[in-house]
């Protein structure tokens, strides 16, 4: 049981909070602490986060795979690979060390990523589980390819969920994200059709990932919105400056997308690396070989402090961001089980007062240079949808 719907309360939470006009998780959040659902797989000790309405482990699993060029070949964004049995060990692995997160998206692959998701999980490990998944980059659903620019049209989104529950062999998904806004679509629209999902029992609960804040807003007064998926890290904090204090005001739930930095402050990255396509990083302005010298401060200081907690950087990284706070739940990326493992156990890593101030001051004196994003992929983040007419 990973959601208040869930819950045995529930009726009398839901009538509550809509007598109120808040959301019901805001509620519950009150009436009990978060506490890991019963479970009989071996678990961390960590307590679980509330995301929103959703109760999770502290760290999820992104799952972003594309296919690789050999037989049954995975690659990531960047330059890990695994096979496909990998992969589905690999998801399996991670559920049954206690991560209920798993994160995906339609665009992923295209297709591959869910399907791999959706074999991993098949059978007694779903229920034990929340499947995140996005709509949003449009993809042929007959063929597979990616058709450019975004689309969050009602037709689109009720097709996407359609192709995306049999691809993840599943009759739910337990919170889908619209990976950009899309402009052109009043978000009221979008919401209402998620609405509906919902009330069909298809979609639990929904989410934003890059959202324009107003847009924000505006999808909250419509339905509350379960979570925020945005990039955060040591190597960008930009959420800092508003993005976290309006999830803390509505009762938003946050989820740092490339937590390690793209590896970056997983320590795999030095100042002589040079990336080429297809690795993402080869078109992300603050990988470029001018700055890169500059930017291994950050890397350097991760280690430091990695050293000095007995920890892995990878593990110094996933904490520093699940301490900003208690409703951050990071979904680390990779291909290899022994990473997997490190940043599973940096749930149990925590940070005291002083420590904390310490190392965010460190950070905060060490200015990163160049763009987090080229600028095509930049001009599709903070987008407002058109208003209803
Ligand atoms: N909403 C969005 O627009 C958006 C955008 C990007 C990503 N995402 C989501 O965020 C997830 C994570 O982001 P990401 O993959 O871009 O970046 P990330 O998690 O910051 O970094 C992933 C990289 O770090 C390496 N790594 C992971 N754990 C490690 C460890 N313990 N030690 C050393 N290296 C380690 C991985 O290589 P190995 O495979 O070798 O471990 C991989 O290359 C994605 O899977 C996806 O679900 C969402």
């Amino acid at each position: 049981m990973n959601s208040i719907s869930a819950d045995p309360h529930r009726r009398g939470l839901l009538t509550t909070a809509a007598t109120l006009g808040i959301a019901p998780w805001l509620l519950s959040a009150c009436a009990q602490t978060a506490s890991a659902p019963p479970s009989t797989a071996a678990k961390p000790a960590a307590a679980f986060r509330r995301l929103g309405p959703l109760q999770v482990f502290p760290i999820g699993l992104g799952v972003q795979w594309h296919p690789g060029s050999a037989p049954q070949g995975v690659v990531d964004l960047y330059s890990s690979s695994t096979t496909r049995q990998g992969g589905i060990a690999l998801i399996r692995r991670a559920a049954d060390l206690g991560v209920t997160l798993f994160d995906t998206a339609e665009v992923y692959g295209p297709f591959m990523s869910e399907e791999l998701l959706g074999e991993s999980l098949q059978g007694s490990r779903r229920d034990r589980v929340v499947i995140s998944t996005k709509f949003g980059f449009p993809v042929d659903q007959a063929t597979g390819r990616r058709l450019g620019g975004v689309n969050s049209r009602p037709e689109y989104i009720r097709q996407a969920v359609e192709g995306q529950l049999r691809r993840l062999r599943t009759d739910r998904i337990d919170l889908l994200y619209q990976h950009r806004v899309d402009p052109q679509v009043p978000i009221e629209d979008v919401v209402g059709t998620i609405k509906d999902l919902i009330r069909q029992g298809k979609v639990l609960h929904y989410g934003m990932s890059e959202p324009g804040l107003q847009t924000v807003r505006r999808a909250h007064k419509e339905h509350p919105v379960a979570a925020i998926q945005n990039e955060y890290s040591m190597l960008y904090r930009g959420p800092e400056a508003e993005v976290l204090s309006l999830c803390e005001e509505l009762g938003i739930g946050f989820v740092p997308w490339s937590p390690l930095g793209m590896g970056f402050l997983a320590g795999t990255v030095s100042a002589n690396s040079r990336f080429e396509q297809p690795d993402f990083r080869a078109s992300v302005p603050r990988f470029a070989p001018a700055v890169l010298p500059a930017n291994m401060a950050l890397a350097n200081l991760v280690k430091t402090w990695s050293a000095r907690k007995n920890v892995t950087p990878a593990q110094l990284s996933l904490a520093w961001l699940t301490a900003q706070k208690p409703w951050i739940v990071p979904i680390p990326g990779t291909t290899n089980v022994a990473h997997l493992e490190q940043n599973v156990a940096a749930a149990s890593i925590a940070f005291s007062a002083a420590e904390l101030k310490e190392l965010n001051a460190a950070v905060a004196a060490i200015p990163i240079q160049g763009a987090r994003l080229s600028p095509a992929v930049l001009s599709a983040t903070g987008v407002e949808a058109t208003p209803r007419r």
